[in-house]
């Protein structure tokens, strides 16, 4: 038996600032909590419950599943333990691999080089066995392993998600500086966003604000345009089972007024492929979506949730501040009995917006040290 056979525990791993959301997740989901980490939360539970929060997290960004934790201080430690597992359970010979590292105060410094103990392994287990052996596919591998190793101590994963779960798989098209799914999500969820009130997002590039207060007001769940997830290796893993739990989930997305949920940008470029992106989802096409310079419209109430270019990617600040400053006298003066979320990639533009933020989130988002800013306007 393997560890989280054994004990049932799993890790998901989670940007720090989304922690507390996803211990909600998880005890929604009928799990346990175990402990925090920093870079996320262990926890119990069956199986099954790990293919249901693969496919409805919205914060979390991939699930572990441990299989073996050993002494690793070199090379040797890691290779000899690697061959105690039976890789048949978990992949064929014409399957691909992955395998990445992580480490933290041991003696292994490097973490391609553990990875590669691992990778190296797995290989002579399957070479010796069969004198053939699966290959290595860092993309789009079949099966992705994860080895950990902390003060010597290594826990080695099967990476139950496959890919990082923020990659909804509607966002084929990219604007320059898009805010990530689960972001976006954590924003829309500070507001407790369920699809009873209108949305607007007037700087909405390829649509992730609304792609993300769609998948939340109709339901969807997180995962409805993926194809696999590294559970499908799990030996508990059945097809039919999956495909009777995903149609039960399935059942309850709901249906959406046209222009409840509504973005418009300045760039008829950012506005089709929103389109695009968008039309992918249920319900996609019932998101009203317009070119327009945000100083167009005519009046809004209801809930804005958005990123105005930041000053560092796009354009230069001064025209940053300017646009923002810009956007509070809109928002003062066309928006009365909203509330507004505003990402801002840099915190020095926020005083441009020049009303009075309830509070005031830090948020990094692609390695910029955002604010989030929550603003009531009466
Ligand atoms: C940081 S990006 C938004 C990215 C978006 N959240 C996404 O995930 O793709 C800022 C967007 O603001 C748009 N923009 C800049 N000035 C604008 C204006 N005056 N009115 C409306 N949109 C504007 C840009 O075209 C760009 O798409």
């Amino acid at each position: 038996m393997y560890l989280y056979q054994r004990e049932k525990t799993f890790f998901a791993k989670c940007t720090p600032e989304l922690k507390n959301v996803v211990k909600n997740e998880i005890e929604s989901c009928g799990c346990k909590i175990l402990k925090d980490s920093f870079r996320g939360i262990y926890f119990t539970c069956d199986v099954e419950k790990i293919f249901i929060l693969n496919y409805t997290s919205r914060f979390i960004t991939r699930i572990y599943a441990p299989l073996l934790k050993f002494d690793a201080k070199n090379k040797k430690d890691i290779y000899k333990n690697v061959l105690k597992i039976k890789w048949e359970n978990f992949i064929k010979i014409n399957d691909t691999f992955s395998v990445r590292g992580s480490i933290v105060n041991s003696e292994i410094k490097n973490s391609h080089y553990a990875a590669l103990c691992v990778k190296d392994g797995i290989a002579d287990y399957f070479r010796n066995k069969y004198g053939k052996r699966p290959d290595v596919d860092k993309k789009n591998p079949d099966l992705s392993l994860n080895v950990f190793i902390e003060k010597n101590v290594a826990t080695l994963n099967i990476d139950t998600s496959l890919d990082s779960l923020h990659k909804r798989g509607y966002k084929k098209h990219t604007s320059k500086a898009p805010i990530q799914e689960n972001l976006a999500a954590f924003i829309l969820n500070l507001h407790s966003y369920n699809g009873t009130e209108k949305m607007l997002d007037p700087f909405c590039g390829s649509g992730t604000f609304l792609g993300e207060a769609l998948m939340m007001a109709c339901n969807i769940p997180s995962g409805f345009l993926r194809k696999k997830w590294g559970f499908f290796k799990l030996p508990e893993f059945s097809q039919k089972k999956w495909e009777k739990l995903k149609s039960q989930i399935d059942g309850e997305i709901r249906e959406i007024e046209y222009g409840k949920i509504e973005g418009s940008d300045i760039s008829k470029e950012a506005i089709e492929k929103a389109t695009s992106n968008l039309s992918q989802l249920p319900e996609g096409k019932k998101i009203k979506l317009s070119v327009k310079d945000f100083r167009d419209i005519k009046s809004f109430k209801g809930l804005i949730c958005t990123n105005p270019p930041y000053g560092i990617r796009l354009s230069n600040f001064e025209k940053a501040a300017k646009t923002i400053k810009d956007f509070g006298d809109f928002l003062k003066n066309k928006c009365k009995g909203s509330t507004v979320y505003i990402y801002l990639g840099d915190r020095k533009l926020i005083k441009s917006i020049g009303l009075k933020p309830s509070f005031k989130l830090p948020l990094k988002n692609g390695g910029l040290d955002g604010r989030v800013v929550k603003i009531e306007i009466y």
